[in-house]
């Protein structure tokens, strides 16, 4: 029937979890397709708060079939904790698989991200110290432990780690003169985490390939997002794997031809956690009342994420390097009670105008001044209850449209708050299981960037 890949399109936290959640219900299968334990994706259900690292959001859905794919670089320990949270909350997991070629975060990963990070003093990108990045390092320097390894057994998984630890030990006692890591110890913590996950580990690229030939209906859950991306993203304060829509394909062996619809989470209003520029940042009373009203504290990290006005300008990047075809706005609920939004159409940096997102060069955003327009607030609390989109004051209404001006891309959700029953779907766009029917645009739409400058 059709392929959807849900992308965040600035610097993560948009909420991805809960529109993946909503477009999951009607899925067959939902596929991760990269990055790990740095990723935090909330869902709310009735009275429940679900809270995903690791496993996709579509494991909601017991009817679908849930792949962590290749993508994905996975802590064994944080897996499992999770799965037995999902069981304990009687939510099946039978049908989740775990790719075969996906990379094991090991303990030597996590230790070497602290340090890494402590070493760069000021350069430090802020990471979730979760081994993400270490074990990307050591993915492309064929050095990696992969799933395939871990399901082998003690033996094999003695022999691979007997060859890569030696380069680990030199790093920790060398680099940073810290003590070594013991091969048999090591073995003995991984050794139960490999029995129990040995089950779950599958050729996932077989499974969504399968999917494709059959016409399922096949979701692509991005994590993390546009701006975080290793090489579209704001390098070096970026995460260490590929969050924009070709990444689904580079994670997961589906091809690009399989893919119909890609959709951009954009939240109302922009965030970002780590060091790095950010342009429209708000330092003041009003970014701060974002933060409070939009509980932005990581559900990762515990970190506060640092809030801004809406970038446009990156947003019109987003559309640009994934193909957005559509854009599902969050976090509407949190603006109400401002009397004036800005969303941010350009940047000034010394009397320039700049239209494009300086992606490869981010020394450029430094000094940059964003160029704002003005829209009319609403009320405080006159949304968080509306039912239809209708029904939200006409200048919430307005910068919903706005958004879609800028991106150049139809709005297809609107949430306002985060429960299930807190989305709109704006007149004209289809209802979440339509979504995987709509084929693929003929002509990919083009960001406004001239009408809107
Ligand atoms: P890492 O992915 O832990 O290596 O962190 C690299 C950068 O990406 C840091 O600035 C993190 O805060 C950021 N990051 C990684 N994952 C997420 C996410 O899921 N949401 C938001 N920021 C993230």
């Amino acid at each position: 029937m059709g392929a959807v890949v849900v992308v965040g399109t600035h610097w993560g936290d948009e909420a991805k979890g809960k529109f993946v959640d909503l477009i999951g219900q009607d899925a067959e299968v939902v596929i991760r397709y990269g990055g790990g334990p740095n990723a935090g994706h909330t869902v709310i259900v009735g009275d429940q708060t679900h809270k995903f690292h690791l496993v996709p959001s579509g494991i909601l859905n017991p009817r679908a079939v849930c792949l962590m794919a290749d993508g994905m670089v996975i802590d064994p320990e944080i897996l499992l904790r999770e799965i037995d949270e999902l069981n304990r909350r009687g939510v099946s997991t039978d049908g989740l698989k775990i790719s075969h070629n996906a990379h094991v975060i090991l303990p030597y990963h996590k230790r070497l991200d602290v340090l890494e990070e402590k070493a760069k003093g000021a350069r430090a990108i802020g990471t979730t110290g979760r081994g993400v990045g270490p074990c990307y390092v050591d993915k492309a320097a064929r050095l990696g432990i992969r799933m395939f390894d871990l399901a082998q057994g003690i033996t094999h998984l003695r022999e691979r780690l007997r060859a890569v630890l030696p380069y680990k030990n030199d790093a920790l006692t060398k680099l940073y003169g810290e003590e070594a890591m013991d091969l048999e110890t090591l073995l003995a913590v991984l050794a139960p985490l490999a029995e129990r996950l040995r089950p779950f580990v599958a050729d996932t690229t077989a499974i969504a390939g399968d999917a494709v030939a059959e016409g399922k209906r096949i979701l692509f859950e991005g994590a993390q997002a546009t701006l975080l991306d290793i090489d579209g993203g704001t390098y070096p304060y970026v995460t260490s794997s590929h969050p924009v829509s070709g990444g689904a394909c580079i994670g997961t062996g589906v091809p690009p031809t399989a893919i119909d619809q890609v959709l951009g989470v954009v939240k109302a209003y922009t965030t970002r956690v780590g060091a790095g520029t950010f342009p429209t940042e708000l330092l003041d009373e009003q970014g701060e009342r974002i933060r409070e009203r939009g509980h932005e504290y990581g559900t990762t990290t515990g970190r506060a994420r640092r809030c801004g006005w809406l970038d446009g300008v990156a947003l019109r990047y987003a559309v640009r390097v994934n193909g957005l075809t559509g854009v599902c706005v969050g976090h509407l609920d949190v603006l109400a009670g401002f009397d004036t939004i800005r969303v941010c159409v350009g940047y000034l940096k010394g009397g320039k105008l700049l239209r494009d997102f300086p992606a490869g060069d981010v020394s450029l955003l430094d000094g940059c001044e964003p160029v704002f327009d003005e829209l009319p607030g609403w009320p405080e609390e006159s949304i968080e209850n509306v039912a239809r989109f209708e029904d939200l004051p006409v200048t919430a209404q307005a910068y919903v449209r706005k958004v879609e001006e800028i991106a150049g891309v139809p709005a297809r959700f609107v949430s306002i708050g985060p429960r299930r029953d807190q989305t709109l779907v704006p007149p004209g766009s289809p209802a979440p299981r339509a979504l995987f029917s709509l084929g693929r645009p003929v002509v990919l739409p083009t960001p406004a960037a001239s009408r809107v400058l």
